[in-house]
């Protein structure tokens, strides 16, 4: 039985997997609140709130998992990439627990995570697949050969699609985080009602957001602030209808190009009503099988780091004394 631990942003996560896939418990507590009055995360903030939490969210995640530290057989840690003074807070708290039982621990990368999370429950996916990754921090489109590696085919070259969701959503007045609050004002929208840039760069497989925003931010300034304020949700269903057709139409482009026969997607953005409906239907077409996997699966968890902690090899003690956090993608 596995042990993981996530605290690379701003949720506080803890979870019991078995070595088999099978979640026994995926606690999450969100932070998101805490910040929703600075727009954004604060990352000293983030800390302290880790620091304050996890040994509580770590005992939830045990309890619910109906068992105690004695049946867990493997610590595993988010090390990277995020936010360091909170993913040092994770390190710390998993390496103490493995370290008083002489447990072996596995730092783990939290975009494989995100990869990886479609390998957990009944019906795992199974490589040879690609999956698309779209978080608040990374874009990209991987090629898995197998579980335990991906190679990026094609990424951002400036925003993420999250923080494309995030900061539309900031200049629509939307509370932080603006994700989700996209995704429902969408919902009431007209998605035609306003053309925005689909920008494709280059001829490989790489997105970019950031024109988009600016698009945004100059339609709402020519629109006055009451008419912008009118048809906020038709801007926020136009606005995501921009996002989503980008992200489909290079998911389409490494299908093809790759010839592959099954996909996933990833990452918090993988939790939009349009892009789970969307890319369902594009596989479809192409006879691709898709794995989208449940929400609480999709924005930062812990059970997806034990997932990818399955297949990232293991550090016995003491070896794992002097692991450290690390901001950027290991
Ligand atoms: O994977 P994640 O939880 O954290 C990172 O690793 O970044 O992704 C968070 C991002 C945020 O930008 C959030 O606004 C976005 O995912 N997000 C969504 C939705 N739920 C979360 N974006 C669009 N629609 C959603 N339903
Ligand atoms: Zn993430």
């Amino acid at each position: 039985m596995i042990l993981a631990v996530e605290t690379s942003c701003d949720d506080t996560c803890a979870a019991v997997v078995t070595d088999d896939g099978e979640i026994r418990s995926n606690v999450i507590a969100s932070q998101g609140l805490l910040h929703a009055r600075y727009g954004g995360v604060v990352p000293e903030i983030a800390s302290r709130r880790h620091l304050e939490l996890i040994d509580a969210v770590i005992d939830d995640a045990l309890e619910r998992a109906g068992t105690g530290m004695d049946a867990i057989d493997r610590v595993a840690v988010t090390r990277g990439p995020g936010l360091i003074g909170a993913l040092l807070v994770g390190v710390s708290v998993a390496k103490a627990l493995a370290a008083v039982r002489r447990l072996p621990l596995v730092p783990v990368d939290h975009l494989h995570g995100h990869v990886v999370a479609s390998t957990l429950g009944d019906k795992p996916i199974e490589p040879p697949f690609l999956c698309l990754v779209a978080s608040g921090g990374h874009t990209f489109v991987a090629s898995v050969e197998d579980a335990g590696s991906y190679e990026v085919l094609g990424q951002t070259l400036d925003d993420a699609a999250g923080e494309a969701f995030d900061k539309g959503a900031r200049l629509l007045g939307l509370p932080y985080p603006g994700g989700p609050e996209m995704d429902r004002l969408a919902k009431q929208g007209d998605a035609a009602a306003f053309d925005f840039p689909r920008s494709l760069p280059g001829d490989g497989l790489d997105f970019s957001f950031s024109g988009l925003k600016t698009a945004l931010l100059y339609r709402v300034r020519d629109l006055g602030e009451e008419e912008a304020g009118r048809r906020r949700a038709d801007l926020a269903a136009s606005y995501q209808r921009a996002i989503v057709d980008s992200l489909l139409t290079r998911a389409r482009q490494a299908i093809e190009r790759e010839g592959a026969r099954r996909f996933a997607i990833g990452g918090g953005v993988a939790a939009n009503s349009e892009l789970r409906e969307r890319i369902t239907a594009t596989c479809a077409e192409l006879c691709v099988e898709l794995w989208v996997p449940d929400r609480s699966l999709c924005t930062d968890n812990a059970a997806m780091i034990a997932a990818a902690s399955r297949f990232t090899p293991a550090l016995d003690y003491p070896e794992y004394l002097s692991l450290d956090a690390s901001a950027r993608v290991a």
